[in-house]
């Protein structure tokens, strides 16, 4: 068992200075895909919160977002054209300006690109479902669009390459585009995409082969490879696939490609099957609890060589603790939004001056992007943050996910 604060090396040669890692979290801030000097602030503010530092999710293809936004100038940021490069280049050297890694989480949202419909664009995914829970149209990409997709993975990570992150992350999981494929759910093709378990893999194995082939085309040999994925997919009755089926894609993922690690997105980072949606709201039949085994030790066998990194909830020293005897790495979330000096502090044992509830202060101390305030001094804030109630002064009028406004169009439903 490691220590948080051991220095770690990936398979390909780069070195971490400890164990800590910040997740990738949206801060709603993009002006038109751009990172504004607000964002660029707040990674400034954020170089000290691990060993590696992974950015909010950046859309790779021009239909691929932005997600989660309600106004222009709170969107997602992009990275589907070089024209982002020298914003990007910014955020990359804000990141790194403390010594630590710098990773971009790559994604395409597909059915989740709300600001497409906002807009009157078309937004897309793998089946054109007709979703209770989403008040736009989702169109089927075709067989052309996928390929595209696929293509513009790699064309992002020669972009994260040319703005010197040291990596990327690619984004399989939360219910975006690639888990979309995964899931039986969602996913309802009969081509070369979809219709067995096998097919539904299809779509993840194209994307990391895309990523694997530019970066050894053009990156420097210790360039980081990640892969992000929810353990499993399970919404009341509707099952889009069990920690079973989401080994095996690991499993397929790792054997094919030498990756660097593979992150668990789970609520608790000892969650267990039948307890790792997002949000907790969702209830699993008994029958998908058959483990009592936590996620981080099931995955192990599948990694072949790649590093494992799990979140969720880790805000004090006995959690860090516990959960860093579970995996290789541990990332802090929501904690580094109220405190971006959680791991300094935990590591000079001044844990007393840890800040574990969101104040004005801790806001301004941080650089907390207006974005973040507008979602997080909302009544309905997503996933919920210690002391988001301290804040309410500071929302400027302009909503946060509860409040999205959906205009009348011809891809919003009546
Ligand atoms: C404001 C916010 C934005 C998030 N954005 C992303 C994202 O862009 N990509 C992603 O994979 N996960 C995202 N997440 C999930 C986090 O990476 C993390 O898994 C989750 O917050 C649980 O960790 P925590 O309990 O330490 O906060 C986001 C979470 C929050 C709170």
């Amino acid at each position: 068992m490691a220590n948080y604060d051991e220095p770690l090396t990936f398979r390909h040669g780069a070195t971490v200075k400890n164990r800590f890692v910040q997740p990738p979290m949206l801060t709603s801030n993009g002006k038109d895909g751009y990172a504004t000097q607000e964002t660029i602030d707040y990674y400034n503010a954020h170089s000290k919160s691990g060993g590696m530092i992974i950015t909010e999710y950046m859309y790779v293809s021009e239909n691929g977002g932005p997600a989660l936004t309600w106004k222009r100038g709170r969107e997602q940021l992009a990275v589907y054209d070089d024209k982002f490069i020298p914003q990007l280049t910014k955020v990359a050297t804000a990141i790194k300006h403390s010594g630590n890694k710098a990773i971009m989480q790559i994604a395409h949202t597909g059915r989740e690109a709300n600001y497409r419909a906002i807009q009157g664009k078309p937004v897309y995914a793998p089946s054109a479902l007709d979703l209770s829970f989403l008040p736009y149209k989702i169109h089927e990409l075709s067989d052309e669009q996928i390929k595209d997709i696929i293509s513009d993975f790699g064309k992002a990570t020669k972009r994260s390459i040319d703005a010197g992150f040291d990596g990327v992350e690619i984004h399989g999981a939360n219910h975006y585009l690639i888990q979309q494929f995964v899931s039986a759910f969602s996913n309802r093709r009969d081509d070369h995409w979809g219709g067995s378990l096998e097919k539904r893999f299809n779509f993840p194995l194209a994307v990391v082969e895309s990523v694997m082939n530019t970066v050894k085309k053009y990156a420097p040999k210790d360039f980081i490879v990640g892969y992000r994925i929810s353990p499993e997919e399970i919404h009341g009755t509707n099952i889009g696939y069990t920690w079973h089926e989401s080994t095996k894609l690991i499993d397929a993922i790792t054997k094919q490609f030498e990756l660097d690690y593979i992150h668990l997105s789970m609520p608790h980072y000892d969650a267990k099957p039948g307890d790792a949606m997002l949000l907790d709201r969702d209830i699993a039949d008994s029958k998908y609890k058959d483990s009592n085994k936590p996620f981080a030790t099931l995955f192990k066998p599948y990694l072949n060589g790649a590093k494992e990194i799990i979140v969720g909830g880790i805000n004090s020293k006995a959690k860090a603790e516990s959960a860093i005897a579970l995996a290789d790495l541990i990332a802090v979330g929501r904690e580094n939004i109220i405190d971006p000096l959680f791991a300094e502090k935990l590591m000079h044992n001044d844990e007393k001056d840890i800040v574990t509830e969101l104040s004005i202060e801790q806001v301004n101390k941080n650089h907390m992007t207006q974005g973040l305030i507008d979602n997080y001094s909302s009544e309905n804030t997503g996933i919920s943050i210690p002391g988001e109630e301290n804040i309410r002064s500071l929302h400027n009028g302009f909503g946060g996910w509860s409040e999205i406004h959906y205009p009348k169009n011809s891809e919003t439903k009546e």
